[in-house]
């Protein structure tokens, strides 16, 4: 007796998901038995053409191909697709009050210089406008919270990351601060720039093919981390930047949008005097402590 299997377009996905049956691990079945489901589903609702599968399939391998050490094209796929921030929205469920997260991002780097409160961070100003910060990392209370972490990261007036001005670049406008008992973060800096994101590859073919174009608006990233709280990967962005309404990535939220206000030249908060226009952050950040997060269902 002949042992073949025959399966037509619609009873083949029972018959792959059937074979997940002796999966060690629940979750994993449970993570491929509904992709293959939505896979199938998408294949059949489209009735996607061969010539059309080889594309998709010579789309992923470039995808890989374009990948190094300082290049991650698959999560700028999941961030020009939405799926980033979906994520970040279903693992980031905290209570209203909660200063919102949003994308990292890429242009982090682990070895973010130390810098002291105070500081210009910007070591290599260029024309970029000074930018005076100065922000509370505060609980949910409002009480400040002491020994928090703060990581700060943005581009320069032209929309460029210090990382992208090659591999021997001097790391700027970025540090990392630590709260004393005021929970306080204040530096300069300048004001970062909108910017489009690396778009010289199969992502950047994507968006032109579906008539999107790759800009972010101007932005500044902070990671804030302290121990017993929920760490917090947020960016502020400027109100009068282009791309608000339509950020490449999806990462825009109106609670995190600020003015950025502009101030004529003279004694600037922390005393300098400032011969030329400037702009001012002031922001409160509130972390849920980890016991006040909303139980997973
Ligand atoms: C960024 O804001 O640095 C960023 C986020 C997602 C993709 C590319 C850049
Ligand atoms: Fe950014």
């Amino acid at each position: 007796m002949s042992s073949q299997r025959e399966f037509d377009e619609f009873s083949i996905t029972e018959e792959v998901i059937n074979t997940f049956r002796n999966c060690g691990n629940p979750r994993l079945q449970q993570v491929m038995t509904v992709l293959v489901q939505k896979l199938h589903e998408a294949v059949r609702e489209v009735e996607l053409t061969q010539a059309e599968w080889e594309f998709a399939i010579g789309f992923l391998t470039r995808t890989g191909q374009i990948c190094d050490e300082r290049r991650q094209e698959f999560i700028l796929l999941s961030d020009t697709l939405g799926i980033s921030m979906l994520v970040d929205a279903i693992n980031n469920r905290a209570p209203a009050e909660s200063t919102q997260s949003t994308v990292q991002g890429p242009f982090h780097v682990q070895a973010t210089p130390p810098a002291e409160l105070g500081a210009n961070i910007d070591t290599l100003p260029g024309g970029g406008e000074p930018m005076w910060v100065d922000v509370n990392i505060l609980d949910l209370e409002g009480r400040p919270i002491v020994g928090a972490e703060v990581d700060v990261w943005h581009s320069d007036e032209n929309g460029f990351y210090d990382v992208q001005y090659g591999a021997d670049a001097e790391l700027t406008r970025r540090a990392r601060f630590v709260t004393g008992g005021d929970g306080r973060v204040y530096f300069w800096s300048s004001l970062p720039a909108k910017y489009p994101i690396p778009d010289d590859g199969p992502v950047g073919q994507m968006l032109e093919a579906v008539g999107r174009h790759p800009f972010r608006p101007a932005h500044l990233h902070f990671w804030v981390r302290v121990a017993g709280y929920k760490p917090l990967v947020t960016h502020i962005f400027v109100r009068e930047s282009d791309y608000l309404d339509s950020d490449a990535v999806f990462g825009v939220k109106d609670s995190l949008i600020d003015d950025f206000p502009r101030h004529a030249p003279g004694t600037a908060p922390d005393g300098r005097v400032m011969e030329t226009p400037y702009r001012t952050l002031n922001w409160d950040f509130r972390l849920p402590r980890l016991d006040q997060l909303p139980k997973a269902a």
